[in-house]
Formats: C-alpha cells, structure tokens, sequence
C-alpha cells in the first residue's frame, strides 16, 4: 500500500517511515502476554542504550504523551527538598507550572528564551542558596535540554558540571533532543532525563519515557507518592517484576517504537545529528537568499529547530504561508514566544537534504508570489 508522503517541520510528531508506520499492523495481542512483555523489555533496554548503561540506568515507560514524563519525574523525585528550575521558555514554565501544582518547594532562574543561560549566576544562586538558613537545599534541578520554543541548545553538560559541585541531581526535560542529538547521561551528570516516542526516536506518538540512575530511582521509594499513575517508582517496580505496565499500555505504538529503534541504531545518532544537521544548513542558506531572520544565534541554536522572525511584507500571513506548504506537502508551525512574532520550523525526523531543497524552493515560490500579487 502506497502511503502519501507528508513532511512534517513541526517539532513533532515527526515525519516516520514507512516501515514504522507499518510496524503498528499486528495481530491483536492482550499486553499482558510474556511475546508483549519481550517487545517493552527491548524498548526499555534499548531506549536505555542510547544514552547510558543498563547497569546504571533504566527506562521506565507510561502511556501519554511527553509532558507526563516530566510531570512523573517532577511529582516523583523531588520529596519535601528544593528544586530549582531553569526557565528559559515554554517548557521550561510548564516545569515550574507542575511544581506550583504539586505545591513543591521550588526556586525559578529565569533566563532569556534566545541567548544562552549565564552559567556564572546560576551558580551563585546555587551556591547563595544551599549556604544560607533556608529550610531546605536545593536538591534538584530542572532544565530543557532542546527548549522547542526557540531552538536554543542549553548547555546541559556545564549544568551538569555545576549540578556534580553542588550535589544536586540533574533532571533533563530531552523531548526534542534525544535520539537527535548525542547524550552521554553518565559523563553529563544526568539523573534522570524525560522524552516521548513520537521526536527525534522518529516513532509514533504515545509513549513517554523516564530515563533514571537506578541507584537514585531506588531511593525514592521513602518519597510518598504524589498522584497514583504517575509514580516512577511504583511504575518501575512493576516493570522489573514482570515487563508489563501497570495499565494499559498503547500497544500498536510500542510496536512501532520497536521498530523506530531498530532504525536509529542502524543509523547512529551521530549520523542522525549529522542528517538533521545537514538538512538545517540546506534551510538557512534558503533563508538567508530570502533575506529572513532567525530569533537564535548560530552558536546558541540546536540546528534542530529553527525560530524565523516574521516578515514585514504586505500580503504576507503565517496562515497563507502555512496552506500554501500544506497543500505542497509540508507542515510548518507557528511560533511560541510573545517578545517576537515568529514561525517555527523543525529540521527532525525520517527527512532528507533534498526534502529540505525542495522545501526551501517552495518558500521562495511562496515569496516571488506574494510580491507578484501587490505589484
Ligand atoms: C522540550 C519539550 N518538553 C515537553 C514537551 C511536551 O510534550 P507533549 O506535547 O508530547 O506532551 C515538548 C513538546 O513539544 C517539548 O518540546
């Protein structure tokens, strides 16, 4: 069967193989079976792999989407201590959004959503904080690793090293970076990192994941759990025991992420970075010839996602933009920040340089177009 190719350059659900798409056409089988109970071990295990060991570290799975897995580890892990969020976008205040609802003891650093998070500050705050007569410490901190807002890239690994001086654990919100980008979570200093399915994985949307240093999931176990569904702890416990989920789980997309796996091993993540990287290259050049600008500097962007600043021509609107890609094939996104009016476009999942050729031409058909029109 012949399935119409759409390119999607919204920061995800990514553009997916045919071959994964395909993987989700299976006999029915009840989730509870040992053959399902093999196909979760191996995506845990092999999630695992692409970031760390499975000695050190273990994938804990839920059905829903990316924001339960941060949601999982920040209602799980933080107890009655102090976390620290860095907010530099919109999901860095989604973080700190859950932890007024989870009513935590938590301190915001607001950063800026398009210049690199100033390191030297963020460890005098640390250092102010765990050195004065407040009640608690701070224990942990949070920090998007790609913030999908703008395309920034923060610098996890320095954090890391700040996280390692002071004895915090590190929670890494990897959404739209890890399969994409290279993350070594030992050598980062990451405890725990949260990602979906349906990113750069280039799989189906519907899983979420918690990657956890075993030895501080573990210790958990004395934090009393703060919602029932999801509880890293109480899940991992019931995985380990019997590779199932405590509730349903979504199965078609567990067979489509086997499948996503299999294919981003045979790629490598570094070749998949370089492909993302190339295709984002193929972009800027087009824009650049267009004479549009980007929100984010080339040093500070992932090379990922791109944020472009809307331009100020008549009969230009992101909405006939929009419907004039569409109808060629390709999905844009709008912005997400209120500073600028921008437009969003994701370079990630199952795409290649000439999409990204292809792509560009078509941006300047739009234009010559438009110009064309109120001549
Ligand atoms: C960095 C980041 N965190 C969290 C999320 C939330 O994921 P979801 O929309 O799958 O819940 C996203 C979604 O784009 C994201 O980019």
């Amino acid at each position: 069967m012949e399935i119409k190719r759409n390119i999607l350059l919204n920061p995800g659900p990514a553009t997916t193989s045919d071959t994964v798409k395909f993987a989700q056409v299976v006999t029915d089988i009840c989730p509870r079976e040992k053959e399902f109970g093999d196909i979760m071990e191996f995506v845990s295990k092999e999630l695992t792999s692409f970031v760390g060991s499975n000695d050190e570290y273990t994938t804990v799975l839920f059905g829903g989407s990316g924001t339960a897995a941060v949601e999982a580890i920040i209602s799980s892990v933080v107890g009655d201590n102090t976390i620290l969020i860095i907010n530099n976008g919109a999901y860095g205040k989604r973080i700190v959004e859950m932890a007024e609802i989870y009513n935590l003891n938590y301190r915001e650093y607001n950063s800026s959503p398009t210049e690199e998070i100033n390191l030297s500050v963020l460890e005098d705050l640390i250092k102010a904080h765990n050195s004065s007569n407040e009640k608690t410490h701070i224990s942990h901190l949070a920090v998007i690793h790609h913030e999908t807002t703008t395309g920034i890239l923060n610098d996890i690994k320095s954090i890391g090293e700040i996280c390692n001086k002071y004895d915090i654990e590190m929670i890494v919100d990897a959404m739209s970076s890890f399969a994409g980008i290279p993350i070594n979570m030992h050598k980062m200093n990451i405890t725990y990192l949260a990602s979906s399915s349906n990113k750069c994985i280039q799989g189906m949307a519907g899983i979420s994941f918690v990657i956890a240093n075993k030895e501080s999931l573990e210790k958990t176990n004395s934090i009393k759990p703060r919602n029932l569904y999801l509880n890293i702890y109480k899940q991992y416990l019931y995985f380990k025991d019997n590779y199932q989920m405590r509730f349903t789980p979504p199965v078609q997309v567990l067979y489509a992420l086997k499948q996503a796996i299999i294919e981003a091993k045979k790629e490598t993540i570094e070749k998949r970075y370089e492909r993302y990287e190339a295709c984002c290259k193929i972009l800027w050049n087009g824009l650049d010839k267009l004479n549009l600008k980007r929100l984010v500097s080339e040093k500070a962007s992932s090379m990922l996602l791109t944020s472009i600043i809307e331009p100020k021509i008549e009969g230009y609107s992101f909405d006939s933009l929009h419907d004039y890609l569409y109808n060629k094939g390709f999905t844009i996104y709008p912005g997400k920040i209120n500073s600028e009016d921008t437009f969003r476009i994701a370079n990630i999942g199952q795409i290649y340089p000439e999409n990204m050729v292809k792509f560009v031409e078509i941006l300047e058909e739009y234009f010559i177009a438009i110009v064309k029109y109120q001549k």
